[in-house]
């Protein structure tokens, strides 16, 4: 007689003589990437804090209440009353952070790789369109908690958003729902937050992800433009197979699977050690000596008050621009850094310029 199969594996049978789920999981799982791709598992970490957002920022707002009377005792209450409470919002905070690290780590990485070039320029643009995001959810979050340092944070951004040339105002107004920052501003920013940029990243995400997979992970090694070693160079070739091939599935997940682990060990420590924090409730009446933004905003907090403001507003915006169209703007078509001197060097540059005023910015 034949042994019945365990209940998991009948019901996984009678979905897939129904909907086909075997050739939906070899196509996603059973593919190969080069052996030498080198990604540190960057990506797919800062993939980890997004899902450790979506659960720990779902738990949240089932107790959170987005209005000025009584945004700050919910947080307070949350703390204090509900089981874990503080846990879950300093894993919240925590991972916030954690995932715009790694997004930069993420991004250097293709950078320096040279990741971002043919067939990958659309893969690093939803990149990009990631990073603005990601950053989009730590500028509406800050506010969330209607402390002083969530009002006061928020009003100095909303102002520096409002001297953009030309569309500043409408910005602001955008932002703050009104000339103000009120009750208006608060569910906006709750609204943005927990709908708007959800949605909208886990669709650019989607197709992030789905780029990577059609175009597999690039060769770090790969170089299109030998020469002939008399300076003369080859017409680029397109992308050549990489000689030794890796299973995606189990090898890679599992490496993935365990960088995941170790950092999920690095957030329960840090949160033990350092919850997160709650200042005064926001007084529109009462500003405090210092207001500073969170470290990611610092190098821009920093440039603005020693550039003239101008400059120090349209800089970022133009080297989100640049960053943008970087692919098409960057024709070399080698991939090693060493055949790149000029964007390494820009690379570094711009690195070792956010790096010095980020820390200015948090010395002064
Ligand atoms: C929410 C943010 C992001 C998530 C969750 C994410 C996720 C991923 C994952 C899982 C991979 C494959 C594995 C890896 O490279 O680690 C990947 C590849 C890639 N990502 Fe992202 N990414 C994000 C943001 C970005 C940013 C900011 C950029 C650059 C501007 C970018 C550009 C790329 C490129 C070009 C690849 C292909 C790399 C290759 O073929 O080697 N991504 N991304």
């Amino acid at each position: 007689m034949e042994a019945r199969q365990p209940i998991p594996m009948r019901i996984w049978q009678w979905l897939d003589e129904r909907y086909q789920l075997t050739s939906l999981m070899n196509a996603l799982l059973h593919v190969v990437i080069p052996s030498n791709a080198r990604t540190f598992y960057f990506g797919g970490i800062t993939l980890f804090f997004f899902g450790v957002q979506a659960i720990t920022g779902t738990l949240l707002a089932i107790y959170y209440q987005p209005t000025p009377d009584t945004a700050y005792d919910s947080i307070l209450f949350i703390m204090n009353q509900v089981r874990f409470g503080w846990l879950i919002r300093s894993i919240h905070a925590w991972s916030a952070n954690f995932m715009i690290l790694f997004c930069v780590f993420h991004l250097l990485r293709v950078f320096f790789q040279g990741a971002y070039k043919k067939p990958r320029e659309v893969t690093w643009m939803m990149g990009v369109a990631l990073l603005g995001l990601t950053l989009a959810f730590g500028f509406t979050g800050y506010l969330l908690p209607w402390d002083q340092r969530a009002y006061w944070a928020t009003t100095v951004g909303s102002e520096i958003a409002g001297a953009v040339p030309a569309v500043g105002k409408d910005l602001l107004m955008f932002l703050r729902a009104g000339t103000d920052i009120t009750a208006r501003t608060l569910s906006r920013f709750f609204g943005m937050h927990v709908l708007m940029l959800p949605l909208t990243l886990a669709a650019a995400l989607v197709i992030h992800i789905t780029l990577v997979h059609q175009t597999g992970l690039a060769d770090p090694d790969r170089d299109v433009t030998a020469g002939d070693g008399e300076g003369n160079k080859a017409a680029p070739e397109p992308e050549a197979k990489p000689k030794k091939l890796l299973p995606f599935f189990p090898n890679y997940v599992l490496d993935e699977v365990i960088a995941w682990y170790v950092m999920l060990g690095l957030l329960i420590i840090l949160v033990s050690l350092v919850p997160a924090g709650l200042e005064a409730p926001a007084d529109p009446l009462r500003t405090p000596e210092h207001t500073k933004p969170e470290w990611y905003f610092l190098f821009l907090y920093q440039a603005l008050k020693v550039v003239p403001r101008i400059v120090g507003i349209m800089l970022p915006i133009l080297g989100g621009v640049f960053l943008l169209l970087l692919p098409f703007i960057d024709r070399n078509p080698n991939a090693s850094p060493r055949r790149r001197p000029i964007a390494v060097t820009l690379g570094v540059l711009v690195m070792i310029g956010i790096i010095v005023f980020t820390i200015w910015g948090w010395r002064a």
